[in-house]
């Protein structure tokens, strides 16, 4: 089901693609891949065409030299749509890292938004201590390399519970991280580190929008999820319990079923 979108010349996309009608976009989390989709791809793909890429530098897609910006992801996936010839307006929906993208995407083409999920995100640029931290976690990354960084993160990317009693997804998440490229990983901190601040984008929202994340997520807390309802008119927003920051990965069918579900409302 690996398909190739073309950003540019250059610069492969890879994505899986699944099911046919309405298009959503979903685009994964730091610093893993496509491939924490692949519940939501098959399950939703009854009655949508789901697209999953992977961001710049991770899993299978390129990177373009100089690195990227969430505004040139977000342009690149709109490039990439075209390609295919997806010109009409999608649902894109992004979680964490992915969020990031999703708002890059709404703020600069709100001509080919049809609806927009965030999910375990925020709106707020990265604090001067959070840049800090990025520049620290490159360099974790060039020493010690992407499963490291991963790692230092897990503590809060999946419950208690989940790092207790599920050895098998604490795996899975933490093979998808070890098989991505210090440079990919490096290149997304950059990314995430000088974003810029999504607030405005978002007030200027004007399609459905779907707010989720979990309710243990110590990464962007739910607080940070009530800010971005706040911001977007009309959202709706989505506790999901017994989920940290990977709530997809970690509550697939409760996640899935809440996407459905909005899905299923949009006009
Ligand atoms: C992610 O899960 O994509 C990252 O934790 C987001 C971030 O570090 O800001």
């Amino acid at each position: 089901m690996a398909e190739k979108l073309h950003a540019d010349d250059r610069t492969p996309i890879r994505y899986d693609a699944a099911g046919a009608g309405p298009v959503l976009v979903l685009v994964h989390a730091f610093p893993l891949d496509r491939s924490m989709w692949r519940q939501q791809v098959a399950a939703l793909a009854d009655r949508y065409r789901v697209i999953a890429p992977d961001v710049f530098g991770f899993g299978e897609s390129g990177l373009p030299a100089g690195g990227w910006t969430v505004d040139s992801m977000a342009d690149a996936l709109a490039k990439a749509l075209d390609g295919i010839g997806i010109t009409e307006p999608v649902a894109i929906g992004g979680l964490s890292m992915g969020g990031y993208v999703a708002m890059a995407f709404a703020r600069r083409r709100p001509d080919r938004l049809r609806g927009l999920i965030l999910a375990d995100t925020r709106a707020e640029a990265d604090t001067s201590e959070g840049k800090a931290n990025r520049d620290k976690m490159i360099a974790l990354t060039r020493e010690k390399g992407p499963a490291a960084v991963f790692e230092q993160m897990l503590p809060k990317m999946l419950t208690d519970r989940t790092r207790a009693e599920r050895p098998a997804l604490v795996a899975k998440a933490q093979r998808i991280a070890a098989a991505q490229s210090p440079d990919g990983v490096a290149a997304a901190l950059a990314a995430m580190r000088d974003r810029p601040d999504a607030a405005d984008g978002l007030s200027a929202v004007r399609v459905p929008t779907l707010v989720l994340v979990g309710d243990e997520d110590a990464i962007t807390p739910p607080e940070a999820a009530r800010t971005i309802a706040g911001l977007v008119p009309g959202a709706r927003l989505e506790t999901i319990p017994s989920a940290a920051h990977l709530s997809n990965m970690e509550a697939p069918d409760e996640f899935t079923r809440l996407t459905r579900s909005f899905l299923d409302s949009i006009p």
